[in-house]
């Protein structure tokens, strides 16, 4: 063998054990997480994530908690598993005797139900609006979940998607004929699911911001998200300021900061959906529900995003870090933005980022496609 030959052959064994070492020792082996018997015991403990676009340009560090990492794609997860133990333990779901639990979503909660009804013994009977995007239906038909659709109406109209779940829920507990029970899971008034979010994702948050926050940023649907984690942190600091991201068409902006909740659409006549006048789906309402009255003592301040706003955030943080979001949050993250403009420099801001884009392909992110993917921020918040 050629001096030259045995050069070559010694520079790919120490090559090559610099390659084994880097990847052995990268490998986080204490935080490996333990193997699972099912998928509800994936739920939470979800990642937080530094997102660096928004912290440099703005002077504050923003910070995203991931909800998206829960198996079923979002923070609903969380909600449906707290409902479903609850409803064990009083006797009201009993695995393997045909019993079904019914709920009205337009779309995350369901997936969250189908998926933990299917791993846990049950059928999930959904209803939703109409024009719920096709991503959400197609995961729902997939898990083999009842859909039930229903045309978008107000909650005081008794087939509005919530309505007609409670109906259904109640015509099988009273179906003689059979021995399989029916429940209503009502995410807007169930107190599991605040409570799931005090319980969990409040204290995952401060632990992983090491005690130290100055913002908590997130948008209300039913409310539970931002009840149960700002319920939370008034238990271990004062500091913290809870922020509401309202999305345009909302009552909630004007209920935080006036106490009344009420949009001009409702004035104007001029809404386009029946609930809320947005494309942003899953956050933004105009009614007070159980869960968010939980938490509203604990809301200091709101902050109103438009569409068009939200549409270019989705597009500047995909090309910017890498992350791809749903439209809430999105609408959570230009929410931080302009609070950060206002923010003492290095204050500390986290967004809930519910669930990812892949949820809303068809709908909002086919707006974000045609944003340049070079926009600057100072465009984002035009
Ligand atoms: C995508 C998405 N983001 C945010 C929320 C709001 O969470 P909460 O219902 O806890 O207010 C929801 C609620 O359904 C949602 O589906």
């Amino acid at each position: 063998m050629s001096a030259r030959s045995v050069l070559y052959a010694l520079a790919l064994i120490v090559g090559s054990s610099y390659v084994t070492y880097t990847i052995v020792s990268s490998y986080p082996e204490n935080n490996t997480p333990k193997k699972k018997k099912n998928v509800a015991d994936l739920i939470g403990n979800t990642p937080m994530v530094r997102i660096a676009s928004l912290s440099e340009h703005t002077g504050c560090e923003i910070y995203a908690k991931l909800e998206m990492a829960n198996p079923g794609g979002s923070a609903k997860d969380r909600v449906a598993l707290s409902v479903i133990r609850h409803f064990e333990r009083i006797g009201e779901l009993v695995p393997g005797r045909g019993d079904v639990l019914f709920e009205g979503t337009s779309g995350s909660t369901g997936i969250s139900f189908a998926m933990l009804c299917n791993a846990l013994g049950y059928t999930a009977h959904i209803c939703l609006p109409d024009d719920t995007s096709n991503e959400k239906l197609q995961l729902l038909e997939s898990y083999g979940a009842e859909i039930e659709k229903v045309k978008p109406a107000s909650i005081v109209d008794p087939n509005q998607y919530v309505n007609a779940a409670r109906k259904g829920a109640l015509q099988l507990k009273n179906d003689k004929t059979t021995a399989s029970n029916g429940v209503f899971a009502d995410q807007f008034e169930n107190d599991n699911n605040w409570r799931a979010h005090y319980a969990a994702t409040g204290p995952e948050i401060w632990e992983q911001m090491s005690h130290d926050i100055d913002y908590f940023v997130t948008g209300s649907g039913t409310g539970g998200t931002i009840a149960g984690c700002s319920r939370f942190f008034r238990t271990v600091s004062n500091k913290i300021r809870v922020v509401l991201a309202d999305p345009q068409g909302s009552g909630m902006y004007n209920r935080v900061k006036y106490g009344v909740m009420y949009d001009s659409v409702e004035k104007e006549g001029t809404r386009r959906r029946h609930q809320v006048d947005t494309i942003i789906e899953g956050i933004g309402l105009n009614r007070v529900t159980h869960n968010f009255l939980q938490g509203e003592h604990c809301i200091d301040d709101a902050v109103r995003v438009t569409d068009e706003q939200a549409v270019r955030m989705a597009r500047f943080l995909s090309s910017n870090d890498g992350l791809f979001v749903g439209s809430s949050s999105s609408i959570n993250a230009v929410a931080a933005v302009k609070i950060a403009k206002t923010a003492k420099k290095g204050s500390k801001i986290v967004i809930i980022a519910c669930d990812s884009g892949t949820r809303h392909l068809s709908k909002f992110w086919k707006h974000a496609l045609d944003v340049n993917r070079n926009i600057t921020l100072e465009e984002v918040l035009h």
